[in-house]
C-alpha cells in the first residue's frame, strides 16, 4: 500500500491485516527511526553526504504485528519519538538519501521474506516489491488528508498541517531516487469520501479477487 501522508495508509493497512491474519509492516516508521537516529547524534539531516556516511550505524528494529506495531533503534523503543515535529520535519530529507534508502529497502525485502504480509508506505509497489499479489495507491484530497492528521496532533490547525503535508509531498514525489509515484498494475484508491472500514472492505475484495 502506497500513497501520500494522511491517504490513511497506515490505518487502512493494519487493519487488512488483522483481518486476513497476516503480518504488517510500516517502513514509514524505518525512515522515521534512521532519522531520529540522526538527530539523537547531532547529524544534521540537511546534511546528505554525512547523513550517508552514518546511515550504516543504527540497529533498527520493526515488529511486524498488526496489533502492537513495534519499532526499535539500538534497543531503545522509539514508537512515540518518531511521531514528534523534530522526526517529521525531517525524515523526508533523510529519506530522499540513496545509502538510507538502498539500507532500509534491504531489510525490507528481508522482513517480507516469501510474502504474507501488508506493507506500507511511497515505493513499496514501485520498488521494494514489485511482484506484490496486490498494489493499492491509496489518495485523498489536500484537504480531508490535512483534516485527518489535524484531528490526530493537538493543538494544530488544518491549514498548518495542509502546508506541512504540501511540503512532505513535494520533497517525497520530487526526490531523486525512488520518488512516491503509482505503481504499474497499482489500484488507485481515493478515500476522500469514504470511512476506514469502506476502505478496508474495498481492499479485502480486491485482495480476494486476485487470490
Ligand atoms: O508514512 P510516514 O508518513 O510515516 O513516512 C514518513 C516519511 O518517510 C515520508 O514522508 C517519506 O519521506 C519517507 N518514506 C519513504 N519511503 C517509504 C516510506 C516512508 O521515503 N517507503
Amino acid at each position: 500500500m502506497d500513497g501520500p501522508s494522511g491517504s490513511g495508509k497506515s490505518s487502512a493497512s493494519r487493519g487488512v491485516a488483522k483481518a486476513l491474519g497476516l503480518r504488517y509492516l510500516d517502513t514509514g516508521a524505518m525512515y522515521r527511526a534512521m532519522t531520529w537516529w540522526m538527530l539523537e547524534h547531532g547529524v544534521d539531516p540537511a546534511d546528505a553526504g554525512t547523513v550517508a556516511a552514518r546511515a550504516a550505524e543504527p540497529e533498527i528494529s520493526s515488529g511486524t504485528d498488526p496489533d502492537s506495531p513495534s519499532i526499535h533503534v539500538d534497543g531503545v523503543d522509539v514508537a512515540g519519538p518518531i511521531r514528534g515535529d523534530a522526526v517529521t520535519g525531517a525524515v523526508s530529507a533523510v529519506a530522499a538519501v540513496a545509502e538510507v534508502r538502498a539500507r532500509l529497502v534491504a531489510m525490507q525485502r528481508q522482513i517480507i521474506g516469501d510474502g504474507d504480509i501488508v506493507v506500507e508506505g511511497r515505493d513499496i509497489g514501485t520498488v521494494v516489491a514489485p511482484d506484490a499479489t496486490l498494489k493499492v495507491y491509496l489518495t485523498a484530497s489536500a484537504e480531508a488528508r490535512a483534516a485527518r492528521r489535524n484531528a490526530e496532533v493537538a493543538g494544530s490547525t488544518v491549514e498548518a498541517q495542509q502546508a506541512a503535508l504540501a511540503r512532505r509531498d513535494r520533497l517525497d514525489s520530487t526526490r531523486k531516487t525512488d520518488p512516491l509515484s503509482m505503481a504499474a498494475g497499482a489500484v488507485e484508491l481515493d478515500t476522500t469520501a469514504l470511512n476506514l472500514d469502506e476502505v478496508i472492505a474495498e481492499v479485502l475484495r480486491l485482495v480476494k479477487e486476485r487470490t
